[in-house]
C-alpha cells in the first residue's frame, strides 16, 4: 500500500500568505499542516509516499526531503497545472502502479486513526473507501448520499445538498480509479474531479465503501478553519518549559521551546512559543501559536497564528482571530502627524480599531 499527498494547488482562500508561501506549509501550532499527514500515514504502516507538487514544489522539497525523518520514504510528482484532484491521480499513475493506494489532500487534517482504516480495506478489497463527515455546511464540499449504507451518489460542491455528509479529504483506491479518472471530463469550475470519478466506479458497479468519522477533522483552506485547527492541536498538546523565563507567569497547557525568553509576561495556554522567540511585557491568551523567532513586545495577542520572524511591539488593544505571516513587523509609531504607516502585500487585511 502506497501514500498519494496532494499538495499542489494554489490556496487562493489564504492569501496574501499563499502568494508567497504554500497552503500546505502554513503551521498549526508551529507544525507545517502537511507534516500530520505524512506523520498519520507513517503511522498506519504506509512507508512510500508520493507527493504531488505544482508551483511550490521547490518550498516543499525543502520542508519534507526524502521524508527519512518521518521513517518513510518519499517521491515528488509533478502536475503542470491544479488541473483537479483527478487529475492529480492521474499524473501519479506511473509512481502507484498496481499497488493500493491512499489518497490524503495536503491541506486536511483528520483525527482518526488510519490504520485500522488501511488494514480493512487490504483485508476485504473493496476498489474505493471514502471516508465522510457530517457538517453543517455541505455545500462547500462534496457530498455523499447513502442508501442502505451504500454510496449510491456523490456531487461536488452542490448548491442542494442531498445530504450533509461531506467527503473528508481521505480516500483509498485500487487500480480500478485509473479507469475511472480517464473516463470523466472536466466539471463546471475546470476540473477534473475526484467526487466525479468516484460517481464513475459506482455507475461501472465497483464497490465503494464508506466510513462516517466520529473525531474531528478539518479542511484547512480557510482562515477560521486553520484558527480552530490550530485550536484543536494546541489543546492536545502535552506542556513543557525549555526556554527561559523572567518574572512571567504561565498557566495551563503552555509549550516555551528552547532559547525562547518570556519576560515581564502573562501566557495563559493552550499556546506554544517557538524556538528563539522573545516575549516582554506581553499577554500571550489561549490558542495561540507564535512561530520562531517572533518578537512580541508591549501588546496582548490571543487566538492567532504568528509565523516565524514576525515582531509586534506597542500594539494598544488586543490582537486576537488573526494570522500574521512571516517576518511581518507590526509596531506603533510615534512620528507625528499622527497616522498609519502601512506596507501591505495584495489582498492583506486589516481590522482598525
Ligand atoms: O477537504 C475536502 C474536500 O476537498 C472534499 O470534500 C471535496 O470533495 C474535494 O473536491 C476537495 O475540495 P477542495 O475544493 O477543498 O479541494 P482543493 O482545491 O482545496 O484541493 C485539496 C488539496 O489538493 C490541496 O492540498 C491542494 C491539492 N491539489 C488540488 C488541486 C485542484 C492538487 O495537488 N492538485 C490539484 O489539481
Amino acid at each position: 500500500m502506497k501514500g498519494l499527498i496532494l499538495s499542489g494547488g494554489r490556496g487562493t482562500r489564504l492569501r496574501p500568505i499563499t502568494y508567497t508561501s504554500a497552503k500546505q506549509l502554513v503551521p498549526v501550532a508551529n507544525k507545517p499542516i502537511l507534516f500530520y499527514g505524512i506523520e498519520a500515514l507513517a503511522e498506519s504502516g504506509i512507508r512510500e509516499i508520493g507527493i504531488v507538487v505544482g508551483d511550490t514544489k521547490r518550498e516543499i522539497m525543502d520542508a519534507v526531503g526524502d521524508g527519512a525523518r518521518f521513517g518513510v520514504r518519499v517521491a515528488y510528482i509533478e502536475q503542470e497545472a491544479p488541473l483537479g484532484l483527478a487529475h492529480a491521480v492521474l499524473v501519479s499513475e506511473p509512481y502507484l502502479g498496481a499497488d493500493p493506494f491512499v489518497m490524503y489532500l495536503g491541506d486536511n487534517l483528520i483525527r482518526e486513526k488510519l490504520a485500522p482504516l488501511v488494514r480493512r480495506f487490504g483485508e476485504e478489497k473493496p476498489n474505493a473507501q471514502i471516508l465522510l463527515a457530517r457538517v453543517p455546511n455541505p455545500q462547500q464540499f462534496g457530498v455523499a448520499e447513502l442508501a442502505d449504507g451504500k454510496v449510491v451518489r456523490l456531487v461536488e460542491k452542490p448548491s442542494r445538498p442531498p445530504s450533509d455528509l461531506a467527503l473528508v479529504g481521505v480516500y483509498m483506491f485500487d487500480r480500478t480509479i485509473f479507469e475511472a479518472v480517464k473516463a470523466i471530463r472536466p466539471s463546471a469550475r475546470g476540473e477534473l474531479e475526484i467526487t466525479d470519478a468516484i460517481q464513475r466506479l459506482i455507475d461501472t458497479g465497483r464497490t465503494v465503501r464508506p466510513h462516517v468519522i466520529k473525531g474531528w477533522w478539518k479542511d484547512t483552506g480557510k482562515l477560521e478553519d486553520l484558527l480552530e485547527a490550530n485550536r484543536i492541536i494546541l489543546d492536545t498538546l502535552e506542556p513543557r518549559v525549555e526556554g527561559e523565563l523572567e518574572a512571567s507567569e504561565i498557566h495551563g497547557k503552555v509549550i516555551v521551546e528552547v532559547g525562547a525568553k518570556i519576560v515581564r509576561s502573562v501566557i495563559r495556554g493552550p499556546a506554544i512559543i517557538g524556538k528563539g522567540a522573545m516575549i516582554e511585557n506581553a499577554y500571550i491568551g489561549p490558542f495561540t501559536a507564535v512561530g520562531d523567532q517572533v518578537v512580541i513586545r508591549g501588546s496582548e495577542v490571543e487566538h492567532s497564528i504568528i509565523l516565524e520572524g514576525s515582531s509586534i511591539s506597542d500594539v494598544g488593544g488586543r490582537i486576537e482571530s488573526s494570522l500574521v505571516g512571516r517576518n511581518v513587523v507590526i509596531y506603533r509609531s510615534e512620528s507625528k502627524p499622527k497616522s498609519y504607516n502601512l506596507m501591505l502585500g495584495d489582498r492583506s487585511q486589516i481590522g482598525l480599531v
